[in-house]
């Protein structure tokens, strides 16, 4: 058997070594250990690995992670810290399999930081009962704001702007205004997504100042942009869809980023406008496309599964 062969075998065997070990315990930093020693033991025997050796047994393990990531769910770090300690113990051809584990997970962790961003997305749900008694601190909730601020809006206008309701009494008269959606109270805190009609003159000037700060654009031209964003907003139903269509962007962010914060989230357009607007004083040059309930998800109650969703075949073609 040639040198190649023997190392995809040893990578194969590490990796359906792992799986095993996994399979029974479902403890990644136990299957991890168990499969190095056993590696080790068995077919190394003492002997100082090659460097290709301690690639394939580590190619090995972190396929055997990767196929069994699914039922682990987050991220790497912890194993990474269990080979650092085994490595401390090991012997000299231990500690060589180790630190190319370490390499070879350090990668994989890589790449399921960036999955973690998917999974954001696919867990979202609208979550009908939230836990009454936890709170979210006003902090995460300022902070879930400022990064969902990174959103897109055209011309870099950012027409949004928020009302958090977060005191009992006042949850309690804005659930009357959602039609008695118990969510409402149950949740920590409603985000009001509010659409400003008036952003294109209200903001105009400083995304200019920060274009022309920035080297987007010379001094001289600041002008004439400032003359086509404005023509852009003219007729009330293009400020309105524009507004309109930021804030949406804006609120999906905030949906997004607050899983990342272990929260939950509700968007809801059942609301009576007019009563609200008068509740939280906000203006006519004011539209609000939705509430977004955030807060804890209930420990004790289920949700439903998710409902049908269309496919690309459905909703879409490629032209
Ligand atoms: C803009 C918007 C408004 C919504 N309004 C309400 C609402 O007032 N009440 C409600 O129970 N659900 C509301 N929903 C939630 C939808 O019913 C829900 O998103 C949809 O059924 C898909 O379920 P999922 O979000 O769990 O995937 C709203 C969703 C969106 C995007």
């Amino acid at each position: 058997m040639g040198e190649e062969q023997k190392e995809k075998d040893l990578r194969k065997e590490a990796r359906e070594l792992f799986k095993i070990f996994f399979g029974k315990s479902k403890d990644i930093q136990k299957a991890t250990t168990q499969t190095v020693k056993e590696i080790t033991e068995k077919t190394l025997k003492g002997v100082q690995p090659s460097k290709e050796k301690v690639k394939e047994i580590t190619e090995g393990i972190v396929e055997g992670i990767q196929e069994t990531r699914k039922q682990m769910g987050g991220r790497l770090e912890s194993v990474v810290k269990t080979l650092q300690d085994l490595t401390s113990k090991a012997t000299s051809g231990l500690m060589e399999v180790v630190s190319g584990v370490i390499e070879g997970i350090e990668e994989v962790s890589e790449r399921e930081k960036r999955e973690e961003c998917l999974r954001y997305i696919k867990e979202r749900r609208s979550i009908t009962f939230f836990d009454p008694n936890r709170d979210v601190p006003d902090e995460i909730i300022k902070e879930i704001l400022n990064i969902s601020a990174l959103a897109p809006s055209g011309y870099n206008l950012q027409p949004w702007e928020v009302i958090v309701v977060k005191s009992k009494d006042k949850k309690e008269k804005l659930k009357e205004i959602c039609y008695g959606q118990q969510k409402v109270e149950d949740a920590s805190a409603n985000i009001v997504v509010i659409a400003n009609l008036n952003a294109a003159e209200e903001h105009v000037d400083r995304v200019l100042e920060s274009w022309v700060e920035l080297g987007y654009i010379k001094e001289e031209e600041r002008e004439a942009l400032w003359e086509q964003i404005l023509s852009g907003w003219k007729s009330p139903e293009k400020r309105k869809r524009k507004a309109i269509r930021d804030s949406a962007l804006f609120a999906m962010c905030v949906m997004i980023v607050a899983r990342y914060f272990g929260l939950e989230t509700h968007p809801m357009e059942g609301f009576d406008e007019a009563k609200l607007k008068r509740f939280l004083g906000i203006g006519k040059d004011r539209i609000v496309p939705m509430i977004i309930a955030i807060g804890y998800r209930h420990p004790e109650k289920e949700l439903l599964p998710r409902a049908y969703r269309f496919t690309f075949e459905e909703f879409g073609k490629i032209v």
